[in-house]
């Protein structure tokens, strides 16, 4: 069973002896949590896939300490410096092409000619990356399609069997992925919206280029645009308004219908940053095998609900 601990120098030295022997540390982000490897070795990288049951032509993002170390693996851009300036450390991911001596195992490009690029903002994802000296790949730490985590204990739920150490920094801040944005296009693209919002992107480089549902190329390009995702294991319903005696309900705003067997609600307020920091805790618990469904209420569509409504359709796709 994984050894959860609390991040304290020493845990931090031995999570990072072990990333620099090649085993698995799961780590928080300000997104969610992790599940790492060292980026630049193969049987890592090939663990990880292992470990989540992850098909193998869906990519992985690596982690960076900074912008430096970023461009010693991608080719990069203008915009990619004017989006860094603003939004790293962050919830940005970078789609780059491959340096032709790019030292990062193929593995985590699954076969395209790109990387994923991401630098964390969190102070323990930091203190590991400087710690490690390792570039590290890092996937949501759940099980290939299912809920991703936003607490130590959601990881050990999925993956405890399977990894060694979990460093615990307690509840992720933003509780959504991070925004995967492709600059290796002619055009920039919105892969998957997240925790930076599509809007505050293009005031900054204009226009995204975005078409949903994806085509199959895109969804070939980005697989976590695969239409099944996040799922729950009970049925998701949306657009609820009103709600059965058999149904758990993921409420948001202030008005509420009663009558479902148990009711979270993921902002009283209508606050959208306060909904995805509570999203996957909420359908973890709501998730109960005395429900027949979850009901989930709308959530507007700006902003991180953008994000929040992507992860939400796709928990409730056909599987
Ligand atoms: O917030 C996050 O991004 C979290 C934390 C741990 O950093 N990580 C995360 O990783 O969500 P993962 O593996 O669950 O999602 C990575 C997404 C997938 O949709 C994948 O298809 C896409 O990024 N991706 C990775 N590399 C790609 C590439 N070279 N081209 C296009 N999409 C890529
Ligand atoms: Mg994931």
């Amino acid at each position: 069973m994984a050894r959860v601990l609390v991040p304290d120098a020493a845990a931090l030295r031995e999570a990072a002896l072990a990333i620099r022997r090649g085993e698995l540390v799961a780590f928080p982000t300000e997104t969610v949590y992790g599940l790492g490897g060292d980026a630049t070795n193969d049987r890592a990288v090939a663990r990880i896939f292992e470990a989540k049951g992850r098909p193998r032509f869906n990519p992985l993002i690596v982690h960076v300490r900074d912008a430096g170390e970023a461009r010693r693996h991608v080719v990069w851009s203008e915009t990619a410096e004017r989006l860094v300036a603003q939004f790293w450390p962050g919830a940005l991911t970078l789609v780059l092409p491959r340096m032709a001596d790019c030292r990062l195992s193929l593995l985590c490009s699954s076969g395209l000619e790109t990387v994923a690029m991401r630098c964390p903002s969190h102070p323990v994802a930091q203190a590991l990356l400087e710690q490690a000296e390792r570039p590290l790949a890092a996937p949501s730490a759940n099980a290939s399609g299912a809920v991703s985590p936003t607490l130590a204990e959601h990881v050990g739920q999925s993956l405890g069997e399977r990894i060694d150490i979990v460093l615990d920094g307690g509840a992720c801040a933003i509780g959504v992925e991070s925004t995967v944005l492709d600059l290796a296009s002619s055009q920039p693209a919105l892969l998957r919206p997240g925790g930076v919002p599509r809007e505050a992107i293009e005031s900054l480089i204009g226009p995204l280029a975005v078409t949903r549902p994806p085509s199959a190329r895109q969804a070939r390009r980005s697989p976590g645009l695969l239409a099944s995702h996040y799922a729950p294991s009970q049925p998701v319903r949306l657009a609820a308004v009103g709600v059965g005696p058999d149904e758990a309900l993921l409420a948001f705003g202030g008005d509420v219908p009663s009558g479902a067997r148990v009711t979270l609600n993921l902002s009283p307020a209508g606050d959208l940053a306060e909904a995805a920091a509570n999203l996957f805790a909420m359908l973890r618990q709501l998730d109960r095998p005395d429900v027949v469904r979850i009901a989930v209420m709308n959530v507007p569509e700006k902003g991180l609900g953008a994000a929040i409504n992507d992860r939400l359709r796709r928990a409730a796709a056909p599987r």
